[in-house]
């Protein structure tokens, strides 16, 4: 047989091609390196994990309940689990939210792919948070739509800005992230939500409000839940990644009826279901232990690692640094003063072996504040805290 030679050139699909690379997988790679101080990562912290709590549900479900357990089960996910999803969204945040209206998904990750399937063609237009998610970004580039960037800031959204994109571009979908925001901690103001809300509400636009921070309030009063301001138009994402553990997988989607079957068939050719056990697990784990009591234990501790590192910020970085206002989550954001490039300052950072992500890959488009920079301050100890900010402070004055 002659082989004309194996040539892979044009095998990728375009779409795959045009996701971006992500730049955070470097940096993490750097970041990790055993000796560096790393405010980079996104991880909760692992010492809070509640493993004794876990394994005690794990024994629970194999021991009485192991056949079910462990056989295929509905794509929907388990009803008991859908029934305390909606049972915490009415306790914690008055909504009504039936079961039937919540598909489990793989970690809140999965249910943006599905909506991307769902919802995207090629070069439709959606309109997203500048600086937002990577992870966002990166799943709807899959689905190659034309993204529309709008600024935020303490306040949240410039109501400004979505309101033009709304009238230029009809898009079919806002994707935000009101509480603590990813990467800059930041919440939208009641006043923001109502009037994102009140624009919206003319529109023919999704609104998405993704919710993985939500319940680590540090300080300052619960603001609504779109859902509470625009029940139609509101899809909801949730996550026991960061409440509870991450390697469970285990997140959620919030639909409208008509949405939920398209939502089905899409998780259906995915993956079948999500993982059934760790369904199970978490169930047994929610039903044994008060979950509110270990979001207490969380809170407690990121809080007190927030106020270590806003103390070392405010007593060495310049007078004229910003960090952005937040009453959770696990997120700073920097604002150096103009003119430092945190790109360059990450070079210099490496070397004094203090880690953290520049601020630049979280933006799309070309409205980049290139002296920004997201820290993290759950997974350090305080001592770590006050001398991997000193060192970068030195950095900064180089
Ligand atoms: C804003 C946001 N959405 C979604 C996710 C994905 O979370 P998971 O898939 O673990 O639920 C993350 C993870 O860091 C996030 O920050």
């Amino acid at each position: 047989m002659t082989q004309l030679g194996f040539n892979n050139k044009n095998l990728l699909s375009k779409r795959i091609q045009s996701v971006p690379e992500s730049f955070i997988r470097n940096i993490l790679k750097v970041a990790t390196q055993a000796d560096v101080i790393s405010f980079a990562g996104g991880l909760p912290s692992a010492d809070l994990f509640p493993i004794d709590g876990l394994e005690a549900a794990c024994s629970k479900v194999l021991q009485t309940n192991g056949k079910k357990a462990l056989q295929y089960s509905s794509s929907e996910g388990d009803s008991e689990l859908r029934s305390w999803i909606s049972q915490r969204y009415k306790e914690k945040q008055g909504l009504d939210i039936s079961p039937k209206n919540i598909l489990i998904t793989n970690g809140s990750q999965q249910a943006l792919d599905l909506l991307g399937k769902v919802l995207l063609d090629e070069g439709d237009p959606i309109a997203i948070e500048n600086p937002g998610y990577l992870g966002a970004i990166q799943s709807f580039s899959l689905y190659q739509p034309t993204m529309h960037t709008i600024a935020i800031d303490d306040n949240g959204l410039d109501v400004g800005q979505l309101s033009s994109i709304l009238n230029s571009y009809e898009p079919k979908l806002l994707y935000t992230v009101p509480n603590f925001q990813n990467p800059t901690g930041i919440s939208y103001s009641q006043q923001n939500r109502e009037d994102v809300a009140e624009l919206i509400a003319q529109s023919n636009t999704l609104l998405l409000q993704d919710d993985p921070y939500g319940e680590l309030r540090f300080s300052g009063e619960q603001k609504s839940n779109f859902y509470e301001l625009l029940p139609e138009q509101t899809l909801l994402l949730g996550s026991f990644s960061k409440v509870v553990v991450p390697s469970f997988r285990l997140g959620w989607i919030v639909a409208p009826d008509w949405l939920m079957k398209p939502l089905v068939i899409a998780k259906q050719a995915a993956d079948l279901h999500t993982n059934y056990f760790s369904q199970q697990v978490i169930s047994q784990y929610l039903n044994d232990n008060a979950l509110d009591d270990h979001i207490e234990r969380i809170t407690a501790f990121y809080s007190q690692q927030k106020q270590v590192m806003m103390d070392a910020i405010e007593q060495y970085f310049p007078a004229d640094a910003k960090v952005a206002e937040s009453e959770g989550g696990m997120f700073l954001w920097v604002t150096l003063p103009t003119g430092i490039s945190a790109m360059a300052l990450f070079d210099k950072a490496i070397k004094e072996k203090v880690a953290f992500v520049p601020g630049n890959p979280f933006y799309v488009g070309d409205n980049i504040e290139e002296n920004t920079l997201r820290l993290s301050y759950v997974t350090v100890d305080e001592a770590s805290i006050l001398e991997g900010i000193k060192r970068l402070a030195r950095c900064i004055m180089l």
